[in-house]
């Protein structure tokens, strides 16, 4: 059923009830004409069944631009949970995220997650990610089989699916060829799964194994030419296997597919939202913390800056933040922190002018991961002895993300090898003996962004670019000296600058400079000059992980170029970085 019915039922039914009444009044004149007796309808007796709730399409509201999903709804509930059991593929992490958008709650857990262990997490249903193995090698990952048996609504993706099939008796075998990208997939059975989806559909597929023989209680669901049994699955069980990707947005109306999975197989309720759970969060953190007091170390990025709105939002005064400068950041970078949180958030933040102790640390100092051994105990220093003089501190907030908790023991690394240490502000105090907040654990990047325009953050801070926690002492290559950062400051900016004119600032994943530690020869105003270089680096990237260099337009890089040259002191040579990660990394250091 369409949304749009139900609506259009409930705005006619006052005209109905006109016309009828009309009618019936019509007919009476009538019988008082013909003066014939009234035959009066017998009402049905009542009967004490109750009445089955009717199944209403629910409208979700979605931006502008992207197709209509519809779904059936049982029971509101508060907060229905999906569990993504991770087998390792790099698209794990968007499956738990498609879910959330359409405002159901998931959760990523490792592959071998035991049965109690989910019945713990009370979820609807269980999802079975994609993974690099091949069932049968020695490794392959395998879900408990005792997961099938609790009775909830499996969904086998790719790997996943086939996983099912091989535990299940059914086979997996190599395809001759690999299939990957874009296939057509005709649709067999229009019902459930792919219920509210056209017979053919545009899929996204990234598999050499395929499923040959379908195991004992399964019908097949959809084919491709190269994939007879692409989905099937055991109705009764509500056991379901697709073997292309549903996540990925090449594949066509693929979060039809997850909704008709998560909301009408499984029964969730779409009510999970970025305003439920700031409410929710601030009531915790109350609860929590009572009226003891809360230190938090403010960087000025995305996440400790929402954090801190997020906490100060729940207890107001109670919150100290502690911005450390290290004298190693950006120009003007503390000054417009203090702007935002004192100034406009009244927050009660206090800045700790540690310049000088880091720079005298870094004095001599070349290697790059010293610099990041120096930075990180000096910032638990400056900030313990800032956290010290706080009475009454018994909470540690922390703008931790989701992506940094999650768990894996997927033999293949699954997302814990991509996983960076987390370098929240330079290092933890893991010897200050408080309890951590973490309001944004359960939360995807751009879900924090999403909470901070809510909560008031500026655009420029929402969606400002990552920056180091070391700062630009791993920018700078060899010595930090106050020199070296402040002409790396100035050029800096002027990258940044031109950046923004370009609209480009939000499209690219960073955009900076890099101070090399040599001197070339240049000629200005009739002069030798023997002075700095300067490189410019531009990525592309989703996580960091990976990036691509950008080809900026030439009048850019050249415009980028004449105003460092020109402005800078000290600097008579800019070059353009024209490396991808990998092999090369972001940094330079
Ligand atoms: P790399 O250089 O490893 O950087 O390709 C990937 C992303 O991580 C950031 N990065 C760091 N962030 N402390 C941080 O907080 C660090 O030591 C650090 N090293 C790199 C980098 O800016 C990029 O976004």
């Amino acid at each position: 059923m369409k949304p749009s019915q139900g609506k259009s039922k409930s705005k006619s039914k006052p005209k109905a009830k006109k016309t009828k009444s009309a009618s019936a009044k019509k007919s009476v004149k009538k019988s008082v004409k013909k003066a014939k007796p009234i035959k009066l309808k017998r009402r049905k007796p009542m009967t004490p069944k109750r009445r089955k709730p009717r199944k209403r399409p629910v409208k979700l509201r979605l931006p502008k631009g992207r197709a209509r999903l519809s779904f059936k709804v049982t029971k509101p509930r508060n907060k229905d949970l999906i569990l993504v059991l991770d087998f390792g593929s790099q698209y794990t992490q968007l499956i738990a995220r498609r879910i959330r958008e359409n405002k159901v709650f998931s959760r990523i857990v490792p592959y071998n997650i035991t049965p109690e262990e989910i019945k713990k997490h009370n979820p609807k249903g269980l999802i079975l990610s994609g993974g690099p193995l091949s069932v049968y090698d020695d490794n392959a990952p395998m879900p408990n089989p005792e997961i099938f048996k609790i009775g909830l609504p499996v969904l086998g993706i790719c790997y996943g699916m086939q996983a099912i099939a091989h535990m299940m008796g059914g086979h997996v075998r190599k395809s001759r060829e690999r299939e990957y990208g874009r296939s057509e997939l005709f649709v067999d059975s229009n019902k459930d799964l792919f219920a509210n989806l056209p017979t053919n559909l545009t899929c996204w597929m990234s598999h050499s194994d395929h499923v040959t023989k379908l195991p004992k209680g399964f019908t097949v669901m959809a084919h491709t030419l190269n994939a007879p049994l692409a989905a099937i699955t055991n109705r009764p069980k509500k056991i379901y296997g697709i073997q292309f990707h549903p996540e990925v947005v090449h594949t066509q109306r693929g979060t039809q597919i997850l909704i008709n999975f998560v909301c009408d197989i499984c029964g969730c309720f779409p009510r999970w939202s970025m305003g439920r759970f700031v409410d929710a969060t601030i009531k915790q953190v109350q609860e929590r913390t009572g009226k003891k007091k809360i230190v938090l170390g403010l960087s000025g990025g995305v996440d400790s800056s929402v954090a801190a709105a997020l906490i100060s939002k729940a207890v107001g005064r109670n919150l100290t933040c502690i911005l450390v400068d290290n004298g190693l950041l950006r120009k003007d970078e503390a000054a417009a922190v203090v702007r935002t949180f004192k100034d406009h958030f009244k927050l009660n933040l206090k800045v700790v002018d540690a310049s000088q102790r880091f720079l005298n640390r870094l004095k001599n100092v070349t290697d790059p991961e010293q610099k990041r051994r120096i930075i990180g105990d000096e910032f638990v220093k400056v900030f313990q002895e800032a956290a010290k003089k706080i009475k009454g501190v018994a909470f540690l907030g922390q703008g931790t993300l989701y992506p940094d908790v999650i768990e894996s023991v997927s033999p293949i690394g699954g997302p814990s090898a991509t996983i960076k240490s987390h370098h929240n502000v330079g290092g933890l105090p893991k010897t200050m003996k408080l309890e951590l907040i973490e309001p944004l654990r359960e939360l995807f990047k751009d879900e924090v962004r999403v909470i901070g325009k809510q909560l008031g953050l500026p655009e420029s801070l929402v969606h400002r670019q990552p920056f180091p926690g070391p700062g630009l002492a791993i920018r700078i290559i060899g010595d930090v000296t106050r020199e070296r950062l402040d002409m790396l400051r100035e050029a800096d900016t002027r990258v940044m600058d031109e950046i923004k004119r370009a609209g480009l600032y939000q499209d690219v994943w960073q955009s900076f400079a890099v101070l090399l530690p040599i001197k070339t020869v240049g000629v200005m105003g009739d002069k030798r000059t023997y002075e700095n270089v300067i490189a410019i680096r531009c990525v592309t990237s989703i996580d960091g992980m990976t990036a691509d260099w950008v080809p900026l337009p030439p009048e850019l890089l050249g415009r980028i170029s004449n105003r460092i040259i020109n402005e800078v002191e000290g600097v008579n040579r800019v070059v353009y970085d024209i490396s991808s990660k990998p092999p090369s990394t972001i940094e330079w250091e």
